[in-house]
């Protein structure tokens, strides 16, 4: 079976990597999907984003990674995949997913969402929270890839 997990991935953090991890070995083809909105404000640009998230996929051979703009269910029937995946870190993300998982039914029949829980070790962790750390010197490198790291501190180095 072939999914799809999107995202803005600004930055992609260890949690979303769990997933991405779980999903390799329980999916034929994962397609990490990068959202390519341009009214959203992110820290990092697509091509930035496309560029992390390739070396992060390194090791798995049935993931690979695309960017898409408009909506995600116009992007799966192009891609003929009928399932995302998202994931659950708390109760609070709970609400949020429902209402997509069910507009996305209501736009396209077919689509179906799956949902792993997080790790517990990763159910605290979001990209702001990394990136607020990062802002003030914190030690980020228990919570993202290396390569994030130094992207950010790149990134907050510019900006002071
Ligand atoms: N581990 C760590 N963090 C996680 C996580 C996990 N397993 N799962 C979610 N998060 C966090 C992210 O860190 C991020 O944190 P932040 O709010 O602090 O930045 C937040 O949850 C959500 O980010 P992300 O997982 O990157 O997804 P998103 O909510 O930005 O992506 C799309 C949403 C792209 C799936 C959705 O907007 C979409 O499909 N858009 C296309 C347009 C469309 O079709 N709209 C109609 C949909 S109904």
């Amino acid at each position: 079976m072939k999914v799809i997990y999107p995202g803005s991935f600004d930055p992609i953090t260890n949690g979303h990597l769990d997933i991405v991890e779980r999903c390799s070995q329980k999916f034929d083809k994962v397609i990490l999907a990068i959202l390519n909105n341009s009214a959203k404000n992110t820290l990092f640009t697509v091509d930035e984003r496309l560029k992390i998230l390739e070396s992060c996929i390194e090791e798995y051979d049935n993931v690979e990674v695309d960017t898409f703009s408009g909506l995600l269910v116009d992007y799966a029937r192009e891609k003929g995949i009928t399932t995302v995946i998202r994931g659950l870190r708390a109760v609070t993300d709970f609400e949020y997913e429902l209402q997509m998982a069910l507009m996305n039914r209501e736009l396209d029949s077919e689509l179906d969402t799956l949902f792993l829980m997080s790790s517990s070790q990763y159910a605290f962790l979001s990209s702001s929270l990394v990136k607020e750390v990062a802002k003030y010197d914190g030690d980020i490198t228990r919570f993202v890839p290396k390569v994030v790291e130094e992207a950010l501190h790149h990134k907050m180095k510019g900006d002071k």
